[in-house]
């Protein structure tokens, strides 16, 4: 059960007051700097100056990061110590990182500590499931928890920053960064951006397991045109304002400490010269004081957006719209000092960056003891620790969607005596973790083939690893069916790679690559059920992979004890909870289409029809619609009711669904409530997702589902400035999933 305002209470009460809030743009909100922070910026050069807001690799460009041996970086220290450096990212290790803290403390001019930051996105050591597949949990108490592990874990060796978290909306399969998103639902995205900012952050940021969190990429990232990385997205201020920034705003509200600006443009203007958003909007408005920081090289990818001439240029323009720190461009450090000397850069601006990060460092305790966090003992005591392994098994089974299950083919029996492992990730340690794996290790990966023998030791497992190659192995193949053939359980372990999954990895036709599909429809033709297992960062738009398999469970990338979780889904240890955070098309052309698509004049709810919106050879409908997810057991819902006393003036909605289970086995059902506001001045969304909670239910038993539902959370954007309340008649539908619902009519006055 869920709540979610997105306004401020001040906000609140103007929309109470008037039914409709005009935003305000006050002034931006000047913190308070300590004496401490003050004096340090009076006694700064220029390059001092510079140099603080300079983020930079950890480690000398010929350093064999995978060779995990103690880092020593002679470059780097010696930037350090001419006070050259603010941060430095990509190094871990409490031994490591505490050398160049050492050298920035003793050894530099002023002794100003540095951030040390890492994409700490799904764990650091212990490696959860990817951000897709924690969304697909549905569970904030566990996310909350992995990220408080992922916190206490990177702290220990060393991190006080993490690039996270990835607060981008998920609308397009083909961009390969929606593994790292929490899908399409900007509700829910920012009810895990609250607790994901919570945990990282802690109840005090200078709690030596707490780490700076950094929200990315602001803004619009995840909207870029055909799914293509890095490229850029039309959407109106006003759509941004509904889609866009809510999981922002409610990290702003959590008090999230830093802000990545995104790569890619917005109506042509790239994130870190937006000023419209960094400075109207996330300085004035959304009041953050906090730290502003430029995704890996930004600013020297400005000149060939065509929007800067050089490196100078560039870096001008990203300080002057309101960035701080400049990651890796190598322009901030040094090209700002002749630009104050000269008077192209009013040295104020200068001032307002260098104390943001100041300020930053004040606050994560890095002034009164810079070295909290670099303890190698208890980094040997807590990375990977059996409790937080433990954590990620649990969390992996709650992330599994199981999408089919033909003749209740799962969760297969137990007294089976062999079972054929088919595909490229059966037996795979070097996958599961996907594509941020921190300071993951492959070798401790539990692979499938090893959760398996671990909780059937007899069983007998004929492994054959194929399927990802270029050109067909009839070989391979013809083992593959064998095996098939020669076992009484076949499940297939098909998917992506790691890497051909996150960023950079876009992917125009994101069905199973290379000879997988050939493989699968081989062992089909036996006529033997089989079950397949989806190892990927995003659903596969793979219709011959629903239609030829009698069960499908997506895995998304289930992280170091994925093998295990997997395992005991399938043979019934645990019980599938997982639900689609993301719609599943049906052919690529379908994209975008998510649950909360606009109404439209011609409306077509049923198969293809002509003269309506949709189109004429294919469904309007998804696959698998969101939140969709099957269990081993059914439920039978009933319509919805307000209990509220008074519905017409509350500020607070309770809905009942009263569910039964009406199969053989206990299980669990995931009870969404979706609204629609029937009249307003903007076409509305027909469907979005506003509150959820689980029942877990015995055979035959029922019971009642209360969610909550904040009236404020109806009310939506009018125009680029106009906050409408709800008001009139709003639908209320609840159900399984977002295609199966039933509804009941709310009146808002
Ligand atoms: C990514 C960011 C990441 C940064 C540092 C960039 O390429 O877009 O999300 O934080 O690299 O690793």
């Amino acid at each position: 059960m869920m709540t979610h305002s997105p306004l401020s209470p001040l906000l609140s009460l103007c929309a109470f007051l008037s039914g409709l809030v005009l935003s305000m743009t006050p002034a931006i909100s000047q913190p308070v700097y300590s004496e401490r922070v003050m004096s340090l910026l009076r006694q700064m050069s220029l390059e001092e100056k510079a140099g603080q807001l300079n983020l930079q690799a950890g480690h000398d460009p010929d350093v064999d990061l995978q060779s995990r041996a103690p880092i020593s970086s002679p470059l780097v220290e010696q930037a350090i110590r001419e006070g050259k450096v603010g941060g430095v990212l990509n190094i871990a290790g409490a031994g490591n990182t505490r050398q160049l803290q050492l050298v920035a403390t003793t050894q530099s001019r002023l002794k100003i500590p540095l951030l040390i930051g890492l994409d700490v996105v799904h764990g650091f050591r212990t490696i959860f499931p990817v951000p897709i597949g924690q969304a697909a949990s549905f569970n904030l108490d566990l996310i909350g928890a992995a990220e408080r592990v992922a916190a206490i874990e990177a702290t220990a060796s060393g991190i006080n920053w993490t690039f996270a978290p990835v607060l981008d909306m998920a609308r397009d399969p083909r961009w390969g960064r929606m593994v790292e998103t929490a899908g399409e639902s900007p509700w829910y995205t920012a009810a895990i951006a609250r607790t994901r900012v919570q945990s990282l952050q802690g109840l005090h940021l200078s709690d030596p397991s707490s780490m700076l969190a950094c929200a990315k990429h602001f803004v619009g990232n995840g909207a870029t045109e055909g799914g293509r990385e890095y490229t850029g997205a039309n959407l109106s201020f006003r759509s941004m304002r509904d889609n866009e920034l809510p999981p922002f705003e409610a990290a702003i509200g959590a008090g999230i400490g830093c802000i990545m600006p995104a790569f890619n443009a917005v109506d042509g203007v790239p994130g870190i010269v937006n000023k419209r958003m960094l400075s109207d909007v996330l300085r004035k408005e959304l009041q953050f004081t906090g730290l502003v920081v430029t995704d890996h090289g930004a600013i020297a990818e400005l000149p060939f957006h065509g929007v800067a001439d050089n490196l100078v240029d560039a870096s001008l323009a990203a300080l002057t719209s309101g960035v701080d720190m400049d990651m890796a461009s190598m322009g901030f450090g040094p090209f700002l000092p002749d630009a104050v000397r000269s008077g192209a850069l009013n040295g104020d601006l200068l001032d307002q960056a260098v104390l943001r990060v100041l300020s930053v460092k004040e606050r994560l305790g890095l002034l009164d003891d810079p070295f909290a966090r670099h303890d190698q003992r208890r980094e040997q005591m807590l990375l990977g620790h059996p409790d937080h392994l433990l954590l990620a098994r649990q969390f992996a089974e709650e992330s599994l969607v199981l999408l089919k299950n033909d003749h209740a083919l799962l969760p297969f029996k137990r007294s089976a005596r062999s079972i054929a492992l088919i595909g490229p990730f059966g037996a795979d340690q070097d996958h599961l973790m996907g594509p941020w794996e921190a300071a993951g290790i492959h070798r401790d990966v539990v692979s499938l083939r090893e959760g398996m023998t671990r909780i059937l030791p007899h069983i007998t497992i004929r492994t054959v690893t194929t399927g990802y190659e270029d050109k067909a192995d009839p070989k391979a193949l013809a083992q593959a069916v064998a095996a098939a053939r020669a076992s009484d359980l076949i499940v297939l372990a098909l998917g992506e790679k790691a890497m051909d999954s996150g960023e950079a990895s876009s992917r125009a036709n994101p069905g199973l690559p290379g000879q997988q599909l050939a493989l699968l429809k081989a062992v089909a033709r036996l006529g033997k059920p089989f079950a397949v297992v989806v190892i990927a960062g995003r659903p596969m738009i793979e219709p011959a992979l629903y239609a030829r398999s009698t069960a499908v469970v997506q895995a998304w990338f289930p992280g170091s004890q994925g093998g295990e979780a997997i395992a005991r889904l399938l043979f019934g240890l645990s019980e599938p909870v997982g639900r689609l955070p993301v719609s599943i098309v049906r052919s690529i052309g379908q994209i975008p289409l998510t649950h909360d698509k606009r109404s439209t004049g011609r409306p077509s709810p049923g198969p293809p029809e002509a003269w309506a919106s949709g189109y004429i050879d294919e469904a309007t409908t998804p696959l698998y619609p969101f939140g969709y997810g099957l269990a081993y057991t059914q439920f039978n819902y009933s319509a919805p009711m307000i209990i509220n006393a008074d519905e017409a003036d509350a500020r607070t909605y309770r809905i009942k669904v009263t569910v039964k289970n009406t199969g053989e086995r206990a299980g669990t059902t995931l009870v969404q409530l979706y609204t629609h506001q029937r009249l307003a001045t903007i076409a509305q969304p027909e469907k979005q997702l506003r509150g959820f909670t689980r029942l877990y239910l015995n055979p035959g038993e029922q019971a009642d589902a209360i969610i909550s539902l904040n009236r404020d959370d109806l009310s939506y954007w009018s125009t680029d400035t106009n906050r409408q309340a709800a008001q009139g008649w709003i639908d209320l539908m609840t159900g399984p999933n977002a295609a199966d619902t039933k509804t009941t009519a709310l009146f808002v006055r």
